[in-house]
């Protein structure tokens, strides 16, 4: 339904239903295919996301795309979307507020019912808690698949989280190479 996606886009710009409206430089929607079956969910945008409009795109970001590239997937394929549980910009990058995203989720699950995705991958533990398990530690359950409602969800580390600790970078890669199981077990793998 890109046009659907387009259109839900074009309703998010003007929202105003928290605090971190008044203080966005950009909203930062999500980047990706409107078809893709693969979404992935971080926390929010950082400042190059919030100049740029687009999450992903700082340092964290270059590091998401690699990942992404060593199992044959990148931004501007078919495959996938990427978006964040909170779609502006928290002050000083701290972490998003519980009435914050409250406030924000409706719009990642009007996306979710666009995408119909069968796969959401969940970067870093504020994603995976708000859409896994509150309880989630991504330390513990990194690169578990469960199913809920027709979706596959599974945590991993947020890239950030790698910046800063790089002794788990291979398990990032093992989550990612698990993913790349999970398309070829859903048939994913082809086309596009
Ligand atoms: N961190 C996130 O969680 N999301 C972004 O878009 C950028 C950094």
């Amino acid at each position: 339904m890109p046009d659907a996606m387009a259109l839900l886009h074009a309703q998010c710009s003007s929202c105003q239903n928290c605090p971190l409206g008044k203080t966005r430089t950009n909203l930062v929607f999500g980047v990706g295919s409107p078809t893709a079956k693969i979404l992935f969910v971080g926390e929010g945008p950082g400042e190059q996301e919030d100049l740029q409009g687009e999450p992903f795109v700082g340092k964290s970001g270059q590091l998401l795309d690699k990942y992404l590239s060593l199992i044959d997937l990148d931004r501007s394929g078919s495959k996938i979307y990427i978006a964040n549980i909170v779609k502006c910009r928290p002050p000083h990058n701290r972490d998003p507020q519980l009435e914050e995203s409250e406030a924000c989720m409706p719009w990642l699950r009007k996306q979710v019912r666009i995408l119909r995705p069968r796969i959401i991958v969940c970067l870093g533990r504020i994603a995976a808690q708000r859409l896994m398990d509150p309880d989630f530690r991504v330390t513990r359950e990194h690169g578990q698949f469960r199913e809920k409602g027709g979706i596959w969800f599974m945590g991993t580390f947020h890239p950030a989280a790698l910046l800063r600790n790089a002794a788990q970078k291979k398990d990032a890669l093992a989550d990612f190479q698990a993913l790349r199981d999970k398309m070829a077990q859903l048939n994913l793998l082809d086309g596009g």
